[in-house]
């Protein structure tokens, strides 16, 4: 538990400035710099945010140092283990576990709003077979703002209400048609008599031509997958959620601005890379030589799904995903996976390796949830796509509090100006 401080003094040249400290429920204090600009006349440096927090928040808490992950103060582990992607959505959002009639209620709600409306469809057909579903998907959840226009007012909290219901339901389903659609498949419509992430799979696999049987197993993997991603504070994809958020703009237009940034290799896109880059090593032998150019400062080769601005030590989620890829891959029969292998045995020569310990780099969830994405049959493109249903909830329940926060206003950062000084216009003739 970090120590109580109680006031915070900047002295600049002589002048000393009081600063309020904030204190967490958890956490490091804070130091309150609001007034900093106006009564010290000087801005604060600190790009990519490693000392900043933006905004108060109640939903998700990491402790990096200890490698906790809380929603809503319940550890990952336990709702992994006990819960239901369902329910901890509905944890997320509204801040309490559900009594079994309103859960029975939220389920219900979500249920019914699935189906996407048919002219939806005529999207898709604008993008090209091979686009990478993720830009399928910017595309279709910004358009949603373009449909659903009874839901795009953020100060009827009705509307917000039902917005947040139709992403949570609906992205599943612009998932699964955005993989159907790279594959020339049929869409395939949702089930109201399949679970979450039953139906998801049920998407994503079926076919018109036969019966599909939605394998326990997978939807219990899958089911998992969506918990793990549901939220992690303010990540890059959130910062950007809650930033577009703070202009006003619609619902649909943040989520679509989130998953932009989650693409991002450095972020949610690390699932894919991470999985490229255990097949490109290919086999154990050849792992020294991964680790030998993760180290090498010319080289610009980082290991996918290692490292963390937050964790400095296991990130929880890789831990339960580990297990996860054992379980799921045996009970699939596939066990002996050569990617599960490289993977495992490069966690441990790194995990012994003085850069990695010294620099605290640890696997990160990113690190085995591709195998067993690939294991249920996903391709590598699908893999963030899946990160970006998933974690759907946590930028809606980020966004929702941002907009309830009575500190809430647009978000301005300033900068240290490092260009011309002011000069003046230089007729072409004279340069
Ligand atoms: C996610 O923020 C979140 O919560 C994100 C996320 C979520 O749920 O929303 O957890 C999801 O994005 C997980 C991270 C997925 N990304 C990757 O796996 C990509 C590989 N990892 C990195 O690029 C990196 O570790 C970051 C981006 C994740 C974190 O970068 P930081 O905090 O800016 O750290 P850094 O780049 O300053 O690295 C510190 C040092 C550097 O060496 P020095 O310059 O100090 O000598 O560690 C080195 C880095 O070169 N380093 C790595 C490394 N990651 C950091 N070296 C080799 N391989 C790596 N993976």
């Amino acid at each position: 538990m970090a120590t109580k401080h109680t006031t915070a003094t900047l002295t600049i040249d002589g002048k000393s400035l009081d600063l309020p400290v904030l204190h967490p429920t958890i956490g490091p204090d804070v130091v309150d710099i609001r007034k900093l600009y106006a009564e010290g006349d000087v801005f604060t440096f600190d790009p990519g945010f490693t000392s900043t927090a933006a905004c108060e928040s109640a939903i998700t808490y990491i402790d990096g140092d200890k490698g906790d992950l809380l929603y809503r103060g319940y550890p990952i582990e336990q709702l992994a283990e006990k819960s239901h992607y369902l329910e901890v959505c509905y944890l997320l959002m509204n801040g309490e576990l559900p009594s079994r009639l309103q859960m029975e209620d939220f389920e219900r709600r979500i249920t019914r709003h699935t189906m996407l409306h048919e002219q939806i469809h005529y999207f898709f057909r604008g993008f090209r077979r091979d686009s990478h579903p993720m830009a399928t998907m910017v595309g279709v959840v910004g358009a949603m703002s373009a449909f659903y226009h009874d839901s795009l007012d953020i100060n009827d909290p009705s509307q917000r209400e039902i917005a947040a219901m139709r992403m949570i339901a609906k992205l599943p389903t612009i998932a699964a048609m955005a993989y159907k659609y790279s594959l020339g498949q049929p869409f395939v419509y949702p089930r109201n008599d399949l679970d979450y992430a039953a139906n998801f799979l049920h998407m994503c696999f079926s076919v018109p031509a036969e019966p599909y049987h939605v394998d326990p197993i997978l939807a219990r993997a899958m089911d998992l997958i969506f918990t793990l991603h549901a939220d992690h504070e303010q990540n890059a994809s959130t910062s950007t959620v809650r930033l577009a958020g703070s202009s006003g703009a619609n619902p649909f237009a943040c989520i679509a601005a989130g998953i932009a940034c989650l693409w991002g290799p450095a972020h949610g896109g690390a699932n894919q890379a991470c999985l490229e880059m255990l097949r490109e090593i290919g086999t154990v032998d050849r792992i020294p030589e991964y680790i030998a150019r993760a180290k090498d400062k010319t080289d610009p080769f980082r290991l996918m799904g290692f490292g963390h601005r937050v964790y400095k030590n296991f990130d929880p989620r890789a831990k339960v995903l580990k297990k996860a890829a054992d379980d799921v891959l045996g009970l699939l029969g596939i066990g002996d996976n050569e990617t599960l292998k490289v993977a495992k045995e490069l966690e441990r020569i790194a995990l012994e390796d003085p850069y990695f310990v010294d620099k605290k780099l640890y696997p990160n969830v990113d690190f085995y949830s591709g195998i067993i994405l690939e294991a249920m049959g996903f391709p590598t493109a699908m893999f963030t796509p899946i990160f970006a249903l998933s974690r759907t909830v946590g930028w809606i329940s980020q966004w929702r509090e941002m907009l309830n926060d009575k500190n809430q206003k647009i978000g301005r950062p300033r900068q240290l100006y490092i260009g011309a000084p002011m000069r003046d216009y230089v007729p072409v003739e004279a340069r």
